[in-house]
């Protein structure tokens, strides 16, 4: 390609369908809307007519003509011409929805979780392999400007060797987190735990994890945890929280203290982090630039970045199976009483993930990782 042509691409946006157009669906179809990187060519939701609600709701009457819809990703896809799928739909289709398009050339951006389980998860890093096609997990609060100056101002004082988060919400949802057995671990503490890994350096290797249901509690499962992650630098995460907290509540975030060497970060979860170093006084993080990109959009630039050849995101799907694996970990330590190590629950995922692909038969990446970590590492 010469090099104009080349920063034609770069400067095109990158077409792309959104997949679920339920209430996340809705804020995806925003985020691209608004983003100079991605243009809005298709949405598609497994109940008919529910795609084309969507966009009659959220798009704006002159940008409608020109937006596919329809019920199927592949064919809405193709259609309407795109290059790449926003897979917004519930986790337990993210495997499907995933690998179909992967394996019909679409390079995806999925939700959170990655998969409904590990194992899929893991069968999804395989499908990314096997197609060579980008699969990147939107994990949008590791998204935030003033985490990052967190670990900025932590590596000021020799770096995190600590990191403590403490989450006390009192969300009164209904629906299926009241019903879930691990409401707080699966669907809200993965945010945290994949915050820790911006945190810190290295790999996370054990955790261990009690959770318990407060007695005043609306939840059918245990809305409380305590959970204690720590990698192979030596570093640990500990959270505990609560989504049956009334009262003194903490932000979505979390409250967050990091341990250094030479000193303390505090971050609120919502206002810039300040840095207590160990002779001298308080200093006060950086506010975030006008134009700093946050949550969803920044997670739509990097997927668009990487598509016109800038780095691969951090969390590629290689890259955040890390997090899920942690989610796994803590829900099966809580559930025993006893300290999980992540290699055991990556290598069982990769065994029944490797049963998945057999019946699936598109993939045979898997039969080339020696185990559940070092696939992940090697990659
Ligand atoms: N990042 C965050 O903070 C955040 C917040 C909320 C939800 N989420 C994630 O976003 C995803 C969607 O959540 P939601 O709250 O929008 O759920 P939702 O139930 O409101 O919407 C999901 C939509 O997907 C559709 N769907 C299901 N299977 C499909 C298929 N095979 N093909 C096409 N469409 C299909 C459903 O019909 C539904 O309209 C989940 O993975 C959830 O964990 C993330």
């Amino acid at each position: 390609m010469s090099a104009t042509a080349s920063n034609l691409a770069a400067q095109t946006p990158v077409k792309v369908v959104v997949v679920g157009a339920g209430g996340m669906g809705r804020a995806w179809i925003g985020t691209v809307l608004r983003s100079a990187d991605a243009q809005l060519v298709g949405v598609v939701d497994v109940i008919d007519g529910a795609a084309r609600s969507a966009v009659q709701e959220v798009v704006p009457a002159d940008l409608r003509t020109g937006i596919a819809t329809g019920t199927d990703t592949v064919t809405v896809a193709r259609e309407a011409g795109a290059e790449a799928v926003i897979d917004v739909t519930i986790p337990a289709a993210h495997h499907a929805v995933t690998a179909d398009a992967l394996h019909a050339g679409f390079p995806v951006l999925g939700e959170k979780p990655c998969a409904a389980t590990l194992a899929e998860a893991v069968s999804l890093a395989g499908h990314a392999e096997a197609t060579g096609k980008l699969f990147m997990v939107s994990q949008s609060r590791r998204n935030n400007p003033h985490l990052h100056e967190t670990r900025r101002l932590a590596d000021e004082l020799g770096g995190a060797g600590i990191v403590d988060t403490r989450f006390y919400k009192a969300p009164r949802f209904g629906g299926f987190r009241d019903e879930m057995d691990h409401p707080l671990i699966v669907d809200m503490a993965i945010h945290a735990f994949d915050a820790g890994r911006v945190l810190l350096d290295g790999n996370p290797v054990s955790v261990t994890a009690s959770s318990y249901n407060p007695p005043w509690s609306w939840y059918a499962g245990d809305a409380a945890a305590t959970v204690a992650i720590t990698y192979d630098t030596g570093a640990v995460h500990t959270f505990s929280g609560s989504w049956a907290a009334p009262g003194g509540e903490t932000s979505w975030n979390g409250d967050w203290l990091l341990s250094c060497a030479n000193g303390s970060v505090s971050w609120d979860g919502e206002t810039p982090p300040a840095a207590n170093p160990e002779d001298g006084e308080e200093i006060a993080g950086r506010n975030p630039a006008a134009d700093e990109l946050w949550e969803l959009d920044a997670s739509l630039a990097g997927f668009c970045a990487a598509l016109r050849g800038g780095d691969v995101p951090a969390s590629e799907v290689h890259g955040n199976v890390w997090t899920q694996a942690i989610v796994e970990a803590a829900v099966r330590a809580a559930d025993t009483g006893r300290r999980v190590d992540l290699a055991e629950i990556l290598d069982e995922a990769l065994e029944s993930a490797r049963v998945l692909d057999v019946a699936d038969g598109r993939s045979q990446a898997l039969t080339a990782w020696k185990t559940g970590t070092s696939g992940l590492t090697a990659a």
